[in-house]
């Protein structure tokens, strides 16, 4: 077995995606690596959900070659590309719940459709990955409209979870929520890669989340990722965007960091 092969989870090379006369991703080349929190961080406007959705399916490339869990997307027939869209879960920007369904009946959505249980066996497995990330069992009959920005955020990477995925795709996940809630959720994603041995790929700019959830972190500016590594590597990138975007974060990365690497300002 080629085992270099299988450590890299989706292999993205020289992508090109547009609409109309706008060229979105040019040339974009990108590894994921198994078991690594990858967050991919870049301007508003830039490309980050309009990669996730390339690499998942939802928006057609122009050109360049997309391989996930070791498929090329080109050569797998469609029965291929549903058998391995089992094996990811996605958290979309939006978030959004099924607003007449309830928690529970939201989460087991993916498992109707790709998965043959009975109900109680649906509702228990739903149960499970609610309490997974933390939710109560009188949460789980409540309707969306009755829950708070964390807790809806928790439900929808609840039900991304649904299939016992091994790549979740969270884009934005703690937009919107408040410092202590953000805070809360970048524990749970990491305690659940952790646990759970998930490859996550991450949309964000909340620099808190790149700097404390990240293994990578990739910038993508101009079509192209133009700074890969970790936290420290961007903050001594040179590329003007880079530069500008982690600039203000050294003495709270300082702060933030073990004393070994702490080189704190005073
Ligand atoms: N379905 C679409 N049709 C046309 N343009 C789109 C579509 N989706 C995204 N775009 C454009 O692609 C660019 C990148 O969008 P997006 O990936 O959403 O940015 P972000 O980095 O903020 O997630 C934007 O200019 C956006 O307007
Ligand atoms: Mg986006």
């Amino acid at each position: 077995m080629d085992s270099s092969k299988s450590q890299t989870i989706i292999n993205v090379r020289d992508l090109v995606v547009g609409f109309e006369d706008q060229t979105v991703l040019d040339h974009l080349s990108l590894d994921v690596k198994r078991g690594e929190i990858l967050g991919v961080v870049g301007a508003s406007g830039s490309g980050k959900s309009v990669l996730l959705r390339t690499i998942i399916g939802l928006v057609p490339k122009r050109a360049g070659r997309i391989s996930i869990l070791d498929n090329d997307r080109d050569e797998a027939t469609p029965e291929k590309i549903r058998e391995i869209e089992r094996h990811w879960g996605i958290m979309f920007q939006q978030g959004a719940l099924f607003s007449s369904l309830t928690v529970r009946q939201n989460v087991e959505f993916p498992m109707r459709e790709h998965l043959n249980l009975s109900d109680r066996l649906r509702a228990e497995v739903a149960r499970t990955k609610l309490g997974m990330v933390g939710l109560s069992p009188e949460d789980t009959e409540k309707y969306p409209s009755e829950l708070s920005g964390g807790m809806t955020k928790r439900v929808a990477l609840a039900r991304a979870l649904a299939l016992d995925p091994q790549i979740v795709f969270l884009d934005e996940p703690t937009s919107g929520l408040d410092p202590i809630a953000a805070s809360d959720f970048d524990t749970l994603i990491k305690t659940l890669q952790k646990t759970l041995g998930l490859t996550v790929f991450m949309v964000t700019h909340d620099l808190d989340s790149l700097h404390t959830v990240c293994n990578r972190i990739a910038a993508l500016c101009d079509g192209k990722m133009v700074a890969e590594g970790s936290f420290d590597t961007m903050l001594a990138s040179t590329h003007p965007w880079v530069k500008a975007y982690f600039q203000g974060t050294r003495a709270r990365n300082a702060t933030l960091s073990e004393p070994s690497s702490a080189s704190r300002p005073n």
